[in-house]
C-alpha cells in the first residue's frame, strides 16, 4: 500500500534525501519514499544509478566540502528538505573487533562515515528546515546503539553515539518546528551482511537469536522509515524505533 506523503501546509510533493542510497536499506527507502510521493535525492559514494531518485549526487558524507556542495544542489533542485535520512553507514572490516584490537584507522573510519557523516549532513540540511520552520531527521542507528554487538567495538560505540544524536537534536530543534528520530534495525539482508547470511550455518545462527524467525528485508525497514517520514506519528522525537523481530525482546 502507497499513500500520499501528508503535509499539513500544502499539497507540495516531500523532499527527501537519503544518504547511502545506492544500496541496501537506503536503496529501498529511495524506491519507497518515492512511491509515497517524495522527491527524492541520494547521496552516495557509489552509483545510485536504477533507483527511483530524482537526484543522485555522488557525495562522501565524511567530506565537509561534498556534503555542503550536494546540499546546496538538492535545494537549488527542490526548494526544500521535508526529511532528511541519515543512512550511510559501514561496520569496519574484520580487524575492527574488541577494543584493544582495533587499529585506529579503522576506528576512525568507522566513526567518520557512522558519526562525522550524519553530523555533516544534518547540519547542512538544518538551514534550510530553520528557514521552513519544519523538518525531520531520521538517523539509521542499530540495534548496537542499545545492545554491544560482541567484537563490534568501533561499530557498536557509532550506533550509541547516532542514538544519543538523535536525542540532542530533539531537544535543540523542537522549538523550530523540527523532529529528530532513529530507527534501529536488528539483523538485514543486504550486502553490508550478505557475506555473512550466504553461508548456511551462519544464517541458521542469526536466525534462531530472532523470534519473528527470520533476518529483515530492507523493505522491512524501509517500512519503518516511510512510516516515520510520513508525518503520521507528529508528537514522536527523540525516540529510536527498534525494527528487528524480537531479537532484543529476550
Ligand atoms: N544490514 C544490517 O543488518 C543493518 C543492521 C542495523 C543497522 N544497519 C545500518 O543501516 C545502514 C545501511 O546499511 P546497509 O545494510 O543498507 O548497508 P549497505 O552496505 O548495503 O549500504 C550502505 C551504503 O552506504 C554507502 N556509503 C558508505 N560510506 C559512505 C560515505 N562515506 N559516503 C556516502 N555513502 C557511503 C555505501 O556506498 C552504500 O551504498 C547503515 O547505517 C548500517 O549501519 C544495517
Amino acid at each position: 500500500m502507497t499513500a500520499e506523503p501528508h503535509d499539513p501546509v500544502s499539497s507540495t510533493p516531500r523532499v527527501a534525501v537519503v544518504t547511502g542510497g545506492a544500496s541496501g536499506i537506503g536503496r529501498s527507502t529511495a524506491t519507497r519514499l518515492s512511491a509515497d510521493g517524495c522527491r527524492v535525492a541520494v547521496l552516495d559514494l557509489g552509483d545510485a544509478g536504477g533507483t527511483d531518485a530524482e537526484l543522485t549526487l555522488r557525495t562522501d558524507v565524511t567530506d565537509p566540502e561534498e556534503v555542503e556542495t550536494a546540499f546546496k544542489e538538492v535545494v537549488a533542485t527542490f526548494g526544500r528538505i521535508d526529511v532528511l535520512v541519515n543512512n550511510a553507514g559501514i561496520t569496519g572490516s574484520a580487524e575492527a573487533t574488541r577494543c584493544h584490537e582495533t587499529p585506529i584507522d579503522e576506528w576512525d573510519r568507522v566513526q567518520a562515515v557512522n558519526v562525522r557523516g550524519p553530523f555533516l549532513c544534518t547540519r547542512a540540511a538544518l538551514p534550510t528546515m530553520l528557514r521552513q520552520g519544519s523538518g525531520h531527521i531520521i538517523t539509521v542507528a542499530s540495534v548496537a546503539g542499545l545492545i554491544a554487538f560482541p567484537g563490534r567495538c568501533a561499530y557498536t560505540t557509532s550506533k550509541g553515539a547516532a542514538v544519543q544524536f538523535t536525542k540532542s537534536l530533539a531537544v535543540d530543534y523542537a522549538s523550530a518546528g523540527i523532529r529528530a528520530n532513529a530507527v534501529c534495525p536488528g539483523f538485514v539482508e543486504t550486502p553490508m551482511t550478505q557475506w555473512r547470511l550466504d553461508q548456511p550455518e551462519l544464517r541458521a545462527q542469526v536466525e534462531t537469536k530472532i523470534p519473528l524467525g527470520r533476518v529483515a528485508q530492507p523493505e522491512d525497514i524501509a517500512d519503518a522509515i516511510a512510516l516515520l517520514a510520513s508525518d503520521r506519528l507528529v508528537y514522536m522525537t527523540g525516540h529510536s524505533l527498534v525494527v528487528d523481530g524480537g531479537w532484543t525482546a529476550w
